[in-house]
């Protein structure tokens, strides 16, 4: 059961796809005081949701904040990341979900300040709260993502595996990729363009000298069944004769200052503007930019800084030189010092720059402040809006920042993590939340977008995520190659990413059947034995799909782990490129785990393909099972 309670929304988000009538009974479970919604936890209650946000899967004992942000160091004490996903489970002496419609800034303080209060407090009470009751906690889920609407769905071959580097600047890169892991007999669907395929970082461009022919390239790399995806950046570079500046420009299709005047920031191109995505026409006009490249088959997408990243504008851009000049020829104290040293720090992604700029939603105008969390979702919406129109073809299409209605329109990655082993872990967790939230399609930076990876720390990251729908490799410029051809002897790397081949029809038939059914994809193991108090307590392990269960290491140098097994189960290891099955019964075992080898478990038979090179050439018909069926109390 849905029950929605109105504060007064100021836009209608889109989040929600079912109309439902207001009540006018007072809102259930809370206390509304001071525009402070509160709720007194059970000691044993559980907190699940939130979608991208760090730390474990139950999210009690910390604070967050709804507000898309552009950092790339996702450690613990973080209270936002790029996705602003207001949806929570309350499993304790109640069990209720709480999902609210608002996009603004947004605090959950979980038992952070008193650990038996969860409050939320909006900035301003303007907003939807919906209160979803069933008898289990997948029900819930369930309810909610039918009230959402239903997940996006890449194309098959989006469940491939694919390699992207912030550094492959020209053809020559890229084909070597191609080269490498088909040399290694490594499989391979996707190679990911970053922005040096642009000419000058502008979107919808591509540079000839690197990249001659790029249409030739496309097909060529396609008839390999590799498929280019480009990175389209938000903002668009203020460069005069640029085409998409200056139609962007004329039409005013740009967010604007007070003053009525493109509102001009820095990313990467320099300074640039910023497409005005609430602006129905501004977003089909954007939208319709992606024809550029599929023109030239283009067929994937991912679309990035969309919180949207601002390093700095070019008014507090003036405003910080002139600040040190005020520093200039005095003996600066060590806090004085400090304070210059982070002047150009302090620019980017500032509330000031937030608060200076404005939309043409249908509704009126906007600061954007007051609808921050609703732009990268509206990017997407936008792509993929245009995307449908301009292709028959289901298109792959990601983004970095989003909010809940952008799960209708693509998936997202998790950003630019690094290559630390808790992200192993950090990503495993910010699976579940982002299921309840109807983003199925997703998946983090393999290896770690940030810092050099080694060769074992890529191995068992691949061993979790070869379970993601969305399985990529990607790092940032500077750092240490990291592709699964990087680390010399690449036998282990291609027996893990053959696995994921392998498993394919079992992934994706799952994915296909979560969608249908709003179902989550991966799910804490308390959603599945909600009368099991031991799996209520683990978070490092996981549901896939019906049948699997999965328990990946995540610390270096460890050659095993313990595992909780909720029921009797077929334990199945790849070793070697063998597959090999065996009863592993209820309870905590330490299960041997030798870096390389790849162990989860099913509850009944599992469905394996033949190993393929790319998901065009696998063959979903003729499948071998492993494991065997097991009674529940066997
Ligand atoms: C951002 C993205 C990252 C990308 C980089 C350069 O940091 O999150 O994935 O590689 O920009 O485009």
């Amino acid at each position: 059961m849905i029950r929605k309670y109105s504060y007064s929304p100021m836009i209608n988000t889109g989040a929600v796809v079912k109309s439902i009538p207001s009540e006018s009974a007072p809102l259930p479970y809370f206390t509304l005081d001071n525009g402070v919604f509160t709720y007194k936890m059970s000691p044993d209650a559980r907190i699940y949701g939130l979608g991208e946000a760090v730390r474990g899967i139950n999210k009690r004992g910390w604070i967050y904040e709804s507000w898309c942000s552009d950092d790339p160091f996702h450690t613990e004490d973080k209270r936002s990341l790029y996705g602003a996903h207001n949806f929570l489970i309350v499993d304790g002496d109640d069990r209720f979900g709480v999902f609210i419609d608002y996009p603004t800034r947004l605090t959950f303080d979980v038992g952070y300040t008193d650990p038996d209060v969860l409050t939320i407090t909006p900035e301003k009470l303007h907003l939807e709260v919906y209160i979803i009751e069933a008898d289990t906690l997948r029900d819930i889920v369930r309810e909610f993502r039918a009230l959402i609407g239903k997940s996006y769905i890449p194309p098959v071959w989006g469940f491939g595996y694919g390699q992207s580097r912030w550094g492959y600047v020209n053809r020559e890169d890229i084909a070597a990729v191609a080269d490498k892991h088909e040399k290694a007999g490594i499989p391979i669907d996707m190679i990911y363009l970053d922005i040096d395929y642009m000419e000058r970082f502008e979107d919808f461009t591509v540079n000839g000298e690197r990249f001659p022919n790029f249409e030739s390239f496309v097909k060529e790399m396609k008839q390999r069944n590799i498929h280019l995806i480009p990175i389209i950046d938000a903002a668009v570079k203020r460069e005069e004769g640029y085409r998409v500046y200056d139609e962007g420009h004329e039409k005013g299709y740009f967010c604007k200052d007070e003053n009525g005047e493109d509102f001009v920031v820095g990313v990467w191109p320099g300074m640039s503007c910023l497409p005005d995505f609430l602006s129905p026409e501004a977003s089909r006009w954007f939208g319709m930019q992606y024809k550029a490249l599929t023109d030239a088959g283009i067929d994937g997408f991912w679309n990035d800084m969309n919180e949207p990243a601002l390093f700095y504008s070019e008014k507090a851009l003036c405003g910080a030189f002139d600040q040190l000049r005020e520093f200039e020829g005095k003996t600066l104290d060590a806090l004085t010092y400090f304070s210059a040293r982070d002047v150009f720090a302090r620019l980017s992604n500032s509330n000031e720059d937030y608060s200076a700029f404005y939309h043409n939603a249908p509704e009126g105008r906007f600061c954007h402040k007051d609808v921050h969390n609703l732009y990268g979702y509206k990017m997407t919406e936008s792509a993929m809006n245009a995307l449908k129109e301009l292709r028959t073809e289901p298109t792959l299409l990601f983004s970095r920042a989003s909010y809940i209605g952008a799960h209708r329109s693509g998936g997202i990655w998790t950003g630019d993590n690094h290559s630390w082993w808790s992200h192993i872990l950090q990503s495993l967790q910010q699976m579940t939340g982002l299921n309840m939230c109807g983003f199925l399609y997703s998946g983090s930076d393999i290896g770690g977008f940030n810092g050099s990876c080694t060769r074992d720390l890529l191995l068992r990251w691949l061993s979790f995520a070869l379970f993601t729908p969305l399985m990529r490799n990607h790092c940032a410029i500077g750092n240490r190659s990291q592709e699964a051809t990087a680390f010399g002897d690449t036998e282990a790397f291609r027996h893990i990413i053959t696995l994921r081949y392998r498993l394919i029809p079992y992934l994706w038939g799952e994915f296909l059947r979560c969608v249908n059914e709003d179902d989550m994809y991966f799910r804490p193991l308390s959603f599945d034995y909600e009368d099991d108090r031991a799996a209520a307590g683990i978070d490092d392990q996981l549901m896939v799909g019906d049948r699997l269960m999965i328990a990946p290491i995540y610390k270096q140098n460890t050659s095993g782990r313990t595992v909780y097994i909720p029921e009797p189960m077929n334990l199945i290891r790849m070793s070697g490129g063998e597959i090999t099955t065996e009863r592993i019964t209820k309870g905590r075992h330490y299960v041997d785990m030798p870096l390389g080898d790849v162990v989860f478990f099913s509850k009944g038979k599992l469905p394996l393909a033949d190993p393929a090179m790319t998901v065009a050439e696998l063959d979903f018909e003729n499948l071998t099972e492993v494991g065997e069926e097991i009674k529940k109390n066997s």
